[in-house]
């Protein structure tokens, strides 16, 4: 056993965003609507047209991710933004905004990582071809994810395709696909899964033969699972659940076709997944230069089927339970670093690939007074612990972890635009329906990640 737990000196340390919770601007510069851009706001939620305008302020953002000793920003570029129609003519301003940031970004030793998509379908392709429904959407992407490989290769190094890819088999995929006809199929689902899956082939494999100095991977929403109890039942239900996440690896990102598993459930249910013949070659020659996930929670789940559950997918209609042995936040997401150790060391195990967490964090409610600073210990405790957690993996378990970032670093929407929900070390001064200053002020957490990425993570 390693006993100094020194951090390699390339460790990357950082935030991790995706453009419609920072940048606002939602019509600037001739950038297209995306599906976000049309949320209404509700009395507990905002719209999705300004999130904390970091396309106005990103060089004040970079400043306090430089002062915390950042050394990887992960930003999204958005397709709506260079492609405003997602299929037509290139913005070139798109461009303009992200060579900015970019260049800003390496101008502070900041290490840029892109992904490509984050849910955020143009608007013009979710109405016209229901977007990832489609195979002409994956053509369309897949031209968008090279113009930009191609522009960036020079100075992006790090590229991963779609956010959290996984996602593609649970409720949320109707929504995030930028599906928009009503009926939600069992066929248009796994039709969808298998587009994207195509789409991110398509690209990794571009990237690896073409640049070979680039480093791409998939990317997967992590949340380990443990059973209600010492039930059989709930033990099955376990692993029917985890096969999706191991069914990604494998296809996505190993290349490897559908398991035996899923297989045999398309054939029994005669979906039809919109196959062709020469899927199967570019599929196969897709492997990723490292595997990154994020984890912020482990679930509890029962056998117990959810009736009106509205995915036709079998292999996901169960209970989820809070677990009695762990404290949880507000939105009871129960912490468990210990978790975060074992799904580093089971990827590295598996798969013998450099692994990659590239967002964790807790979501707090918090308010600013205005001139007292936010005391976060909650949070600090939080990132102390997965960290510590993650070093066990690496000097006691043996994994290669290549970096550890966290999400919205500077607080921004979450994900169902309630800005109350922070992850933040840095507060922004907004609410949900006033937009006050967006002031940017340190909390507690940021003093200490300064001082703990100062020393490279050393002193945990
Ligand atoms: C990830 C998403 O699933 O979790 C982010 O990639 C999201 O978009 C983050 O913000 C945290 O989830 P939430 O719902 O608390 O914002």
């Amino acid at each position: 056993m390693t006993t100094d737990r020194k951090m390699p000196k390339s460790f990357y340390w950082g935030n991790s965003v995706s453009s419609m919770q920072t940048e606002g601007a939602w019509q600037a510069d001739n950038k297209g609507l995306s599906v976000y851009d049309i949320r209404e706001e509700t009395d507990t939620t905002s719209n999705w047209h300004d999130a904390i305008d970091e396309f106005n302020r990103y060089e004040e953002d970079l400043n306090l991710m430089q002062k915390m000793h950042m050394n990887m920003y992960r930003i999204q570029i958005a397709w709506s933004r260079i492609v405003p129609d997602g299929d037509g003519e290139i913005n070139e301003k798109g461009f303009d905004f992200y060579d900015r940031l970019i260049n800003a970004m390496l101008e502070r030793d900041i290490e840029p990582m892109v992904c490509l998509y984050h849910f955020d379908m143009p608007l013009a392709l979710a109405k016209k071809q229901s977007g990832f429904l489609s195979r002409d959407t994956v053509t369309a992407f897949v031209k968008f994810g090279k113009a930009v490989i191609d522009h960036f290769a020079n100075r992006v190094k790090y590229w991963i395709t779609f956010n959290e890819h996984n996602l593609y088999f649970t409720d949320e995929v109707f929504q995030i696909s930028g599906y928009t006809r009503a009926e939600k199929s069992i066929d248009h689902m796994y039709t969808i899964f298998h587009h994207t899956m195509l789409a991110h082939a398509e690209i990794t494999n571009y990237v690896h033969d073409n640049y070979h100095e680039l480093n791409i991977g998939g990317m997967l929403a992590y949340t380990p699972v443990y059973p209600a109890t010492e039930k059989p039942e709930d033990t099955f239900a376990v692993r029917k659940q985890s096969e999706f996440i191991y069914e990604n690896i494998n296809s996505l990102f190993l290349g490897k076709l559908y398991s035996p598993e899923v297989q045999q459930y398309i054939d029994d249910n005669e979906i039809d997944i919109d196959w062709r013949t020469q899927d199967n070659e570019t599929l196969s020659a897709t492997y990723p230069d490292f595997l990154s996930f994020s984890y912020y929670r482990t679930m509890v789940l029962d056998a117990e089927p959810i009736p009106e559950y509205e995915v036709p997918n079998r292999y996901m209609n169960h209970s989820i339970e809070i677990n009695k042995f762990l404290t949880h936040s507000e939105w009871r997401w129960n912490i468990d670093p210990l978790g975060f150790r074992n799904v580093i060391t089971d990827l590295y195990n598996r798969y013998r690939i450099p692994v990659f967490p590239i967002e964790n964090g807790i979501g707090i409610r918090e308010h600013w007074d205005g001139e007292n600073r936010i005391q976060d210990d909650n949070r600090i405790q939080y990132h102390e612990s997965h960290i510590r957690a993650m070093k066990d993996a690496m000097f006691i378990d043996g994994a290669k972890v290549l970096g550890y970032l966290g999400w919205g670093l500077i607080d921004i929407p979450s994900s169902h635009a309630d800005v109350e929900k922070r992850y933040g070390a840095v507060y922004v001064n907004r609410t949900n329906h006033d937009l006050k200053d967006l002031k940017r002020v340190p909390k507690k957490s940021f003093y200490w990640f300064q001082s703990v990425l100062s020393q490279n993570g050393d002193n945990l």
